[in-house]
């Protein structure tokens, strides 16, 4: 049935010999996208109240596949409004959208070997990303990104559901995305997870007490801590 298992059908912005220049202007389009859905609202609300205040006052974060760095530009800067100091290390295996955004602190690397000691950073992120890797993939992604956080993990992707499908679907031909970005969209949509899925994998990739919940039916999020805060 449509959407019940989660698609294999490769994104385009994934594709290997793609030019430049088309890969460049998908990662801007997503940035328009992504400021117009506020893909940062979901961090935005449940970091401080999450980590507790205290703790957000200086955090060091790794944003795993950050593309071209918008959500951490956002978030030090909704962290700079507060007083805090939000640092982020912005990681993806492709420097096109890295180099293109202006990223700070980029490193072009995988997800599913992360070039850091064990306990480097505060919190480690991901947007949007976890749906780019296969199932078995996504376990040594969350394996690389527990080593390396020294308490949090906050991961947020897609939810897999006909109404965001549809609802995705309108919303591009309305803003008239390009049709890289809709038919990566739509993939993207039924690549995505479910929470008995993302269930099983945390187990898999020995992450206790994971909480997996949904964002407005569009997103799902898991988070984990290894202090209780
Ligand atoms: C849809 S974009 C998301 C970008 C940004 N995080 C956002 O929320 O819009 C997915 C990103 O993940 C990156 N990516 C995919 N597989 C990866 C991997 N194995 N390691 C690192 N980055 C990866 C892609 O290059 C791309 O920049």
């Amino acid at each position: 049935m449509f959407l019940s298992e989660r698609s294999t059908q490769e994104e385009r912005i994934d594709l290997p010999n793609r030019a430049e220049s088309e890969t460049v202007a998908e990662f801007r389009e997503l940035d328009r996208f992504n400021r117009f859905f506020r893909f940062d609202l979901v961090f935005e609300s449940e970091l401080p109240k999450w980590l507790g205040e205290d703790h957000c006052a200086r955090l060091e974060i790794l944003d795993v596949g950050a593309g071209t760095g918008l959500l951490g530009k956002r978030l030090s800067e909704f962290a700079r409004r507060r007083g805090w100091e939000w640092r982020f290390t912005n990681l993806d295996a492709n420097p096109l959208g890295l180099r293109d955004g202006g990223a700070p602190n980029p490193v072009v690397a995988s997800a599913l070997n992360l070039p850091f000691p064990d306990g480097e950073f505060d919190l480690v992120v991901a947007s949007q990303m976890t749906h780019h890797l296969s199932d078995a993939q996504v376990v040594t992604h969350w394996r690389e990104a527990w080593r390396v956080t020294r308490d949090g993990l906050f991961i947020s992707d897609l939810h897999r559901n006909a109404w965001f499908y549809v609802t995705l679907w309108l919303t591009m031909l309305a803003l008239r995305s390009n049709r890289s970005l809709r038919k990566d969209g739509l993939i993207s949509v039924k690549r995505g997870f479910r929470r008995p899925e993302w269930r099983e994998m945390a187990k898999q990739a020995e992450i206790p007490q994971a909480k997996i919940w949904l964002f407005f039916g569009t997103r799902i999020v898991l988070q984990a801590r290894k202090c209780s805060g």
